[in-house]
């Protein structure tokens, strides 16, 4: 993976992605390894972040690695017209890595191809949110022991949430069935329903989040993305349309966990994170080790 960027989860392999994984178990063990003494990692973030931008910035600087970068793009010269691409351009000379999330689709692709450094795209509008598919990967393997053959649920807003649409994509290679629960307003894009077609793979549409409960391996909640409506009255129509309480869980399966990409507003009840099947926190804090693994691997310090 030495060089390559990750701006789809379809960039690396099935093979890639399970290695990555098994190298980020490795640093869950051990944390704390200077292997990135030498290098610099620029933190871009043109939109909004806690745990993406901190995660790295976490798992960078555990690794040694120096830090550059902003949260804020009105802190940058992109306030005075500067263009992404001439933005990227000098980056590339301050940095060995490139982290970047950004609010239009599609532009992480387009950095990718003008950086003279990897990108790794942390999250581009409502398409991709690549490293958050594999710390999801990483975290139902953690919880069920294995990816292949579960059935997984999509719940709230599959439209705009671009996470669900990296982790359906990934889970295609591992025989799962999908189960995607929404307003009819915030349906899973075709493109993604292609992909599962496409892999000869079964996914079931359904307005009531209950009905998916009993059989449901991994429950995976996503907020409503009330900043990426055009009309504020399109999403109060849809703000309130799934949420998971304690009560609702009485007839789930044993094993079920429920994840979240987080943060989350209502969609699930402060009632759900004492009960063993709140996931969620946990899930954020192996984002620090599968982002160990990544920056390693595609800087050339481990293989
Ligand atoms: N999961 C996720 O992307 O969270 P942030 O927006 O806080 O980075």
């Amino acid at each position: 993976m030495k060089n390559k960027n990750l701006i789809s989860i379809t960039d690396f392999s099935k093979e890639e992605q399970l290695h990555l994984l098994d190298v980020a178990e490795e640093f869950a063990q051990n944390p704390r390894q200077r292997i990135l003494a030498d290098k610099i990692v620029a933190t871009l973030f043109f939109e909004p972040s806690t745990r993406t931008r901190l995660s790295f910035e976490s798992a960078a600087n555990q690794l040694g690695a120096r830090i550059i970068g902003f949260s804020d793009a009105s802190n940058s010269s992109v306030t005075k017209g500067e263009t992404l691409k001439d933005t990227i351009l000098m980056v590339s000379n301050y940095a060995d890595l490139i982290v970047m999330r950004h609010p239009r689709e599609g532009s992480a692709r387009y950095a990718s191809e003008v950086a003279k450094v990897p990108v790794i795209n942390a999250g581009d509008g409502a398409n991709q949110h690549p490293t958050q598919c594999l710390l999801d990967l990483y975290s139902i393997r953690k919880t069920q022991g294995r990816l292949d053959n579960l059935n997984i649920a999509f719940v709230g807003d599959l439209k705009y949430g671009r996470t669900v649409h990296s982790l359906t994509q990934a889970l295609c290679n591992f025989n799962c069935t999908f189960h995607f629960v929404s307003p009819v307003e915030l349906k899973m894009p075709s493109y993604v329903k292609q992909t599962v077609k496409d892999n000869k793979l079964e996914y079931h549409q359904y307005t009531e989040l209950s009905d998916v409960i009993p059989f449901a391996d991994i429950i995976y909640m996503t907020r409503v993305q009330r900043e990426r409506f055009a009309d504020p009255m399109e999403y109060e129509k849809v703000k309130n349309s799934c949420i998971l309480n304690k009560a609702m869980l009485a007839n789930c399966k044993e094993n079920m966990k429920i994840l979240h990409p987080l943060p989350r507003v209502n969609e699930i009840a402060t009632d759900v994170d004492n009960t063993p099947y709140a996931y969620y926190f946990q899930q954020a804090h192996n984002g620090v080790f599968v982002r160990q693994a990544l920056m390693s691997l595609i800087l050339g310090a481990k293989e």
